[in-house]
C-alpha cells in the first residue's frame, strides 16, 4: 500500500489549478446510461473513484472512448446487463447512481446494497422509497437491491425526502427524466453538483426546473440524446487548498475554482482570520493574516451551509488557532476518525458523540499515522504540512479516490511530499 512521506513546516506559495468535481462527475457519468447516443464530458478529474465509475459503465457494456485524460465520451448503446456488482459497489458507494438510470431506461436494475462504510452506515432507503413512489417494485435478493418498473416504465409522482440526500436526489432526478408524466422532488438537496447534473440532463433533452432549490420538478420525456458538458470545479478540493495555505502560513492563488460554490467555507475561514480574496468568478487569492488564527465553532449541514466534506480539514486548521473550537458533525456518524491521528501528532481534541472540541494552538509533530477515509486523509496531509519533522501517512489510497495528482500539485507549491510505493512481494 502506498504511503506519503511529508516533511512539514514549509509555507505553501504559488499557483494551483483546481480539477473537476468528483461528486459531479460521478452522477454525470451515470447519466450517460440514460441514452444510446454519445455523451461527452469535459473536466472529468482523473481520480480513482472516476476510474471505478468508468469500469462500472464498461461492465454494463457501455463504450467509453477516452481520447484525452479529462474528456470522456460515452456511448451506452449496447446495454444488456442491468447490474452493478458487489465488487464495485463495495469499493465505491456512488455506484448506486447506476440504479436510477438503468431502472428508468430499461425498466429494471440490480445493484448490490452498499455495506457499512468507514464514515457510518449510509443506507440507501430514501433512494428506494422514492423509486417506489415512481411505481417501481423494490426487493432485496441475496444482498442485491432489485428494482423493476411495472410495464417497463416509471410513472412521475410527488416524492419527499425525509432527510436531505445528495445522491438520492440525483438518482431520482435521473430516473424521473424518463418517467411518464411529472415528478416533484420535495426537500431536495441543493448542492452545486445537483445543478450541474440537471444542466447535463437538460442538455440531453430532459425537462428539469428548480435544481439548486429544495423543490425540483421534472417533466418526463420519451427519450434522451447526445450532449456535451463541462464538469464544475471541485469545491472541496478548493477548500482543502485554502486550508493548506492557511495552515502553513503561505500564500496561494487558486485557479479554475468557483468561489460561489463554497461561500460558507470561505466565510467561516475568514472569521478565523484567513484572508481570502475572490478575484472574479473563478480565482481566489489566499494568505494567512499576520495576526494568527482564531478558533471558531462550526456545524456541518447540507448545502449551502458548511459541508461535512470540509469538516476534517477544518479540524486540522483549528489545532493551529488560538482558543477552543467546537466542531459538530450532523451529517454522518463516525466521521471523526482523523481526530485520534491528529492527537497522535500532538493535537488537543476531545470527542463526545457528534461533537469535537479542538483546543489550540498545539505544536504538531510528525508521526506515523493512518488515513481512514477520503476527507480524513486530506486532513492528515494538512496537519503533516504544518507539523515539525516527518510524517508517514499510511493507506493513502483513500486520498487517491478524490484528489487528482495531489503529490504533484502540493510539490509544485513548495511542499516536501513524496509517495512511497510499496511493491508487494
Ligand atoms: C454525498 C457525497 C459525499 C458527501 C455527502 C453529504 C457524492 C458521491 N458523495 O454522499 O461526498 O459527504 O453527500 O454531503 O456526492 N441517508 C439515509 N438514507 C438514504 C440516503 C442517505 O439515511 O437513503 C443519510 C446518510 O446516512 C447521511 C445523510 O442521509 O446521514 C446524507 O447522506 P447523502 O446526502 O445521501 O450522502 P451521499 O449522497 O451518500
Amino acid at each position: 500500500m502506498d504511503k506519503f512521506l511529508i516533511r512539514g513546516g514549509k509555507p505553501l506559495k504559488g499557483k494551483v489549478v483546481i480539477s473537476g468535481a468528483k461528486n459531479s462527475a460521478l452522477p454525470c457519468l451515470a447519466a450517460t446510461l440514460l441514452t444510446d447516443e454519445t455523451v461527452t464530458l469535459h473536466n472529468v478529474p482523473y481520480v480513482k473513484d472516476l476510474i471505478t465509475q468508468r469500469r462500472l459503465l464498461e461492465d454494463l457494456d457501455a463504450t467509453v472512448l477516452t481520447p484525452e485524460l479529462h474528456t470522456q465520451k460515452i456511448k451506452a448503446a449496447n446495454i444488456e446487463i442491468y447490474e452493478a456488482p458487489y465488487e464495485l459497489v463495495k469499493t465505491m458507494r456512488a455506484s448506486v447512481l447506476a440504479l436510477g438510470p438503468l431502472l428508468a431506461r430499461f425498466g429494471q436494475a440490480k445493484v448490490s446494497l452498499p455495506g457499512g462504510c468507514a464514515i457510518g452506515t449510509r443506507p440507501i432507503d430514501l433512494h428506494l422509497k422514492a423509486f417506489e413512489r415512481l411505481g417501481a417494485t423494490v426487493s432485496l435478493e441475496a444482498g442485491d437491491v432489485v428494482a423493476r418498473a411495472p410495464k417497463g416504465r416509471l410513472i412521475g409522482a410527488d416524492t419527499f425526502f425525509e432527510k436531505v440526500s445528495v445522491t438520492g436526489t440525483e438518482n431520482v432526478m435521473m430516473a424521473a427524466s424518463l418517467a411518464k408524466g411529472k415528478t416533484t422532488i420535495h426537500n431536495a438537496a441543493r448542492e452545486p453538483e445537483i445543478e450541474d447534473l440537471a444542466e447535463l440532463l437538460n442538455k440531453m433533452g430532459a425537462r428539469i426546473t428548480g435544481a439548486g432549490t429544495t423543490k425540483i420538478e421534472i417533466q418526463g420525456v420519451e427519450d434522451l440524446g447526445a450532449a456535451e458538458h463541462t464538469i464544475i470545479p471541485d469545491r472541496i478540493e478548493t477548500g482543502t487548498f485554502i486550508v493548506a495555505a492557511a495552515i502553513t502560513g503561505g500564500k496561494l492563488e487558486i485557479e479554475n475554482c468557483q468561489p460561489k460554490h463554497l461561500q460558507a467555507v470561505i466565510e467561516k475561514l475568514r472569521e478565523t482570520g484567513v484572508e481570502i480574496e475572490e478575484r472574479g468568478a473563478d480565482k481566489i487569492f489566499v494568505k494567512c493574516g499576520g495576526r494568527g488564527l482564531r478558533s471558531k465553532d462550526v456545524t456541518t449541514e447540507p448545502h449551502p451551509l458548511f459541508p461535512t466534506d470540509m469538516q476534517a480539514q477544518y479540524m486540522a486548521l483549528m489545532t493551529q488557532a488560538e482558543g477552543a473550537a467546537t466542531v459538530v458533525e450532523t451529517i454522518f456518524e463516525n466521521r471523526f476518525m482523523h481526530a485520534s491521528e491528529l492527537v497522535r501528532m500532538g493535537a488537543d481534541i476531545q470527542i463526545s458523540g457528534n461533537t469535537a472540541i479542538v483546543r489550540g494552538i498545539t505544536k504538531l509533530m510528525g508521526a506515523p499515522i493512518l488515513a481512514s477515509d477520503l476527507r480524513a486523509s486530506a486532513s492528515l496531509v494538512l496537519a503533516a504540512l504544518a507539523a515539525e519533522g516527518e510524517t508517514l501517512i499510511d493507506r493513502v489510497y483513500h486520498i487517491d479516490r478524490g484528489y487528482e495528482t495531489i503529490v504533484k500539485k502540493l510539490s509544485a507549491i513548495g511542499a516536501d511530499i513524496e509517495r512511497i510505493t510499496e511493491n508487494l512481494k
